[in-house]
């Protein structure tokens, strides 16, 4: 049974005012779909999905003057049997039963007035123009801007992005999407699992164990063996700030910098101790401390120029929800001592390459990965790489919009405890 939107407020009885908080409450888990259009006994024209957990449907207002057009990172697709509208950066998805209503959306490929959008017969209706204004599936466009569509839709980081980049962004990692996610072994049971190890290709092979062995190992290459991923943690002996500093040292300082004339454009890299697609270096650590001795609990950005640690103001329970995301993702007794979130200044790198800067810096976040591993195992301490990060709570607490910087990957650290028996 539905309610509609206009009878939660203004709250004048107290059971209006319970089911006002039910209803928020609700909404705030992202428990709640809307439904647009339809009479009570027809079928609604639209349901709306909320895709972040505070969603709550607000209607842009519109003039008749006004001209929309739709978000280049909008797009529709077939979902089971349905028809959605969807954007990742909108709050909210756009589930059409009434397709004409999503073939008069499409319209607006090009930009269109209000006042024009309003005499066409199959017209999406103002109400919901609003909301796919709020959900930045539409946007207001100045006259004058018309042809220039990519540069006047949001500011200079988000003209950087391309379309595939920051869909695979948003979808891939938590916090901006209500689709399950993860290690769901959805295909079990209807697709075998793949072999560990390919097989082999058929032909006369070169046997290269001997040769391997023939030589003793260098040092380097042994602590390739020795590293493993560690997920329980001693906090008896937390990791000290001394083993942090050398750890970000070895792993994240800048070592040298110098600049060059790109194609007439003067432009500055910092090079650290590992390899980056362009030199272009866009990844920033930040450390979700919970226990390091000499380091107060919090929440530090790591300034890799100078090889400090600056404290960035967040409530006890954005900390708290961070680290037990990580300790949930190792499926761990406890959270990690320190949590190294790998963010990305995305525009660092898509200012310069195209179609491939998202891919490119997910390897750099792989190879920053191996190098946290190899110094954790150098210095007798432990880490745990984890593949996904909340870029919703990353946003809050650093209060940085997602498409300017976001986490791409995390790391835990500390010193290795010992397994739990059973
Ligand atoms: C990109 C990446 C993502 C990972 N994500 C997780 C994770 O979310 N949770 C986890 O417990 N381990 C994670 N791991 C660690 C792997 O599970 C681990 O490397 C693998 O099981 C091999 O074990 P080893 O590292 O001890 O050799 C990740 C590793 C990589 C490289």
């Amino acid at each position: 049974m539905g309610l509609p939107l206009s009878s939660f407020a203004p709250e004048r009885t107290e059971t209006a005012k319970e089911i006002h908080r039910l209803v928020r409450r609700l909404a705030a888990h992202g428990l709640l779909e809307w439904c647009l259009g339809g009479a009570r006994d027809r079928q609604p024209d639209v349901i709306i999905e909320p895709q972040i957990p505070d969603y709550w449907p607000r209607v842009t207002p519109l003039r008749a003057s006004d001209v929309l057009v739709l978000s280049r990172f909008a797009y529709l697709r077939r979902r089971g049997n349905d028809l959605v509208l969807e954007s990742p950066r909108a709050g909210a998805l756009f589930r059409f039963r009434n397709r004409k209503l999503a073939n008069a959306v499409a319209l607006l490929a090009a930009p269109r007035r209000m006042r024009e959008l309003r005499r066409q017969d199959d017209f999406p209706s103002s109400e919901l123009c609003g909301l796919l204004l709020d959900c930045q599936i539409l946007f207001k466009i100045e006259p004058e801007r018309m042809d220039a569509l990519r540069a006047a839709e949001g500011d200079s980081n988000l003209v950087l992005w391309d379309f595939h980049d920051l869909l695979f962004h948003a979808r891939s990692m938590e916090g901006r999407h209500a689709n399950p996610q993860g290690g769901l072994y959805s295909h079990a049971g209807l697709i075998p699992p793949l072999p560990a190890v390919r097989p082999r290709w058929p032909g006369k092979k070169v046997d290269l164990r001997k040769l391997a062995a023939a030589q003793s190992r260098p040092i380097s290459l042994k602590l390739l063996r020795d590293r493993h991923s560690t997920r329980i943690f001693d906090d008896e002996r937390p990791i000290a700030i001394g083993e942090l500093a050398r750890v970000l040292d070895a792993t994240a300082r800048v070592q040298s910098k110098w600049s060059s004339n790109d194609t007439g454009v003067v432009v500055e890299y910092a090079a650290r101790s590992y390899p980056s697609g362009g030199a272009s270096y866009p990844l920033e650590l930040y450390l979700g401390v919970s226990k390091c001795e000499g380091l107060a609990r919090g929440f530090y950005h790591y300034d890799a120029g100078t090889h400090s640690l600056v404290p960035i103001s967040v409530s006890p329970q954005q900390l708290e929800a961070l680290l037990r995301g990580a300790q949930f993702a190792m499926g761990a007794p406890g959270p990690p001592q320190v949590l190294i979130t790998i963010a990305a200044r995305f525009g660092r790198v898509a200012w310069k390459y195209s179609a491939i800067a998202y891919a490119l810096i997910l390897k750099d976040a792989g190879v920053l990965m191996q190098t946290l591993y190899l110094a954790a195992t150098e210095m007798g301490l432990g880490g745990c790489a984890i593949g996904t990060a909340n870029i919703d709570l990353f946003a809050k607490m650093t209060r940085i919009e997602i498409h300017i910087e976001g986490p791409v990957g995390q790391f835990a650290l500390g010193r290795a405890g010992k397994p739990h028996a059973g």
